[in-house]
């Protein structure tokens, strides 16, 4: 198990180094918008790269990039414009709003306080004699509002159309599906991904780029056909998976089980195939980019829980710390503070459907049979001459909703009367006036509604998950030593490169010709002649680069190749390796295709 970070050590590293830092801190900063400084945005970047070569390229999926303002009827459609609230309380005293499902939670055992009804929390509020975060006045008596999450904006000058900044990049991919559909000529399943920035107007965010109002996800939309389409469970059946479904969360005592990702499937722990393959594709992600697998667990949301458009929702979280220390989380493996990472989403057919009662287009797609097929064919031809004097202008829409209606659920017309709605208004005629007949037809296929499985990853909260994990405090030569154990994949820098000083000309040259080596093999290199040679391993070793190569005269002493040494980041361990030919052997470890151990073994140990 990796170190246990302290929150505030990891906020200052992370401003000192140039991680991330509050944004527009000349005009005193907003809450919930970061900047990431130039370690933070090539390690937010090596993430999105590594999520990019496994979801989209590995998966043979493809990506989008689509526009992050959309009109209202979008969301209006992914029903983000009356579904996507969280609860306000405002304190009459200084004005600060808060998340009043979240006091809850911090002030009771209520653990899922967002899925209890609004009368609810105002009276768990007044009843824990609940206060202001800020100023400490009571809030017993103040109402709690559902506070819409979208940012609005106006399109066009004036008054415009109105539009949303999108809340997840999701609806960017929904709204174009029926263009996506055929790139992916029509063919089930297909994965269709996009990595871009979401927008939401947090009451409180908080903890970093934790909470933010404007973050990074990357989500891949999965299209099954929902009667035929498996995942190919196989090629991640026997990675194991840390599992807190909702009856265990519930259950007194309850604990995580461990699952291989076949096992979760066939006991039903899991229930979408899907979802279960997916879990099994991001744990050995997560291993890869340098989570720690012992602070990583996968969560299912409880009923109350889950957004508007899942029916069934696990979470990666991870264990960030500063909540208990590693002893009790050892002891207690579901203590500690856990933060969502990512959430793998059954969404069914809801997007589409809506889309489809909202657009204009048709979001089915057509599914080829493989021989034609005879089938019984409900129609109506419903008659106007009853029709028109009784609807006037309405009728040609009572109509189309009757036949509408025939082919959707041809069974409403058992009865006397059959009822639709036009314009949102029900109207009842009786069955005959449909004039129904049954007749046969040949259909080479039929139009299917793909159901959607998502796995969406939060960006920001990985690059913080990896920075926790990675934070080190240890002493070497008796001084101590704050480092990142970054993953070779991910960190900002793969190797410092240093001259041992920077008075001795043919050494610097030597130098600046291993960094430009190594920087043509694609190697991201920091060159450094300043300070002492331990300060500048101390600098490298806070930004978590694994490898550093220093020159020095040692090397080029001799007739023999000229030599340099090459350091270890975790074990500060060195080996003397020949300038030649050094850039492979670097890009295997940092490939992961070779360890600094293996690396030891071919040179000379230096003690
Ligand atoms: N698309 C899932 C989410 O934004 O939470």
């Amino acid at each position: 198990m990796g170190g246990v970070s302290d929150a505030d050590a990891l906020a200052e590293l992370a401003v000192r180094r140039g991680f991330y830092f509050g944004s527009a801190g000349a005009y005193g900063g907003v809450a919930g918008f970061y900047t990431f400084g130039p370690q933070g945005a090539a390690l937010k970047r090596n993430v999105e790269e590594a999520w990019r070569e496994t979801f989209t390229t590995r998966l043979g999926n493809e990506e989008i990039a689509g526009p992050t303002v959309m009109p209202e009827a979008v969301f209006e459609a992914s029903g983000h414009l009356d579904g996507f609230d969280d609860m306000l309380v405002a304190c009459a005293e200084c004005g600060e709003s808060h998340r009043a499902d979240h006091l809850v939670e911090d002030a009771t055992d209520v653990e899922d306080a967002e899925s209890l009804p609004v009368p609810e929390i105002e009276d768990l509020v007044a009843d824990h004699g609940i206060a202001c975060p800020d100023c400490g006045t009571a809030l017993a008596g103040r109402s709690v509002e559902e506070f819409n999450l979208m940012f609005e904006t106006a399109i066009g000058p004036g008054d415009g159309e109105p539009g949303y900044l999108r809340p997840e990049t999701a609806q960017a991919i929904f709204v174009e599906f029926p263009r996506l559909k055929e790139y992916a000529r029509t063919q089930l399943p297909f994965g269709v991904t996009q990595i871009g920035p979401a927008y939401r107007n947090e009451i409180s965010p908080r903890r970093g780029i934790v909470r933010t109002r404007e973050f990074t996800q990357a989500e891949l939309e999965q299209f099954v056909d929902p009667d035929d389409d498996d995942p190919p469970l196989e090629t991640v059946a026997d990675v194991e998976l840390r599992l807190y479904p909702g009856a265990e969360q519930e259950r007194d005592g309850g604990s995580y089980l461990t699952r291989t990702v076949r096992e979760a499937v066939e006991e039903g722990v899991v229930e979408s195939a899907w979802v279960a393959y997916f879990l099994g594709v991001a744990r050995e992600w997560y291993d890869r980019i340098g989570v720690d697998g012992d602070r990583l667990r996968f969560r299912q949301h409880l009923a109350g829980e889950r957004a508007h458009y899942a029916s069934d929702c696990w979470d990666a979280e991870s264990e960030v710390g500063g909540g208990v220390d590693a002893a009790a989380l050892a002891a207690d493996p579901t203590a500690g503070r856990w933060i969502e990472i990512a959430g793998f989403s059954d969404r069914g057919a809801y997007d589409l459907s809506k889309h489809a009662e909202h657009g204009d287009e048709p979001f089915t797609l057509f599914r080829q049979y493989d021989e034609p097929r005879e089938v019984e064919r409900t129609t109506v031809d419903p008659d106007m001459s009853v029709l028109g004097p009784e609807y006037g202008s309405r009728a040609a829409d009572v109509a189309e909703a009757l036949r509408a209606l025939a082919e959707r659920d041809p069974s409403a017309f058992d009865d006397g009367s059959v009822t639709v709605a036009v314009d949102g208004s029900p109207v009842t005629v009786a069955s005959d006036v449909a004039n129904v007949s049954v007749e046969t037809v040949t259909e080479a296929g039929e139009h299917v509604r793909p159901h959607v499985v998502e796995p969406s990853f939060g960006v920001d909260r990985t690059v913080y998950t990896l920075l926790a994990h990675g934070y080190r405090e240890d002493e070497v030569d008796g001084e101590p030593r704050t480092s990142l154990a970054l993953s070779p994949t991910v960190a900002p820098t793969a190797v410092g490169v240093f001259p041992l000083v920077s008075n001795d000309e043919a050494l610097v040259d030597l130098a600046e010709s291993v960094a430009r080596s190594l920087r043509a093999a694609g190697l991201s290199v920091t060159y450094d002649e300043s300070g002492n040679i331990g300060r500048r391993y101390r600098r490298q070793d806070e930004v978590g680069t694994p490898l550093c190569v220093t020159v020095d005269h040692e090397g080029r002493e001799g007739d023999g190749p000229v030599t340099v040494t090459v350091r270890d980041r975790d074990t500060t361990a060195q080996v003397r390796l020949p300038a030649e030919g050094l850039a492979d052997r670097l890009a295997a470890v940092v490939d992961g295709d070779r360890t600094f151990a293996a690396l030891r073994e071919a040179g000379a140990a230096v003690e």
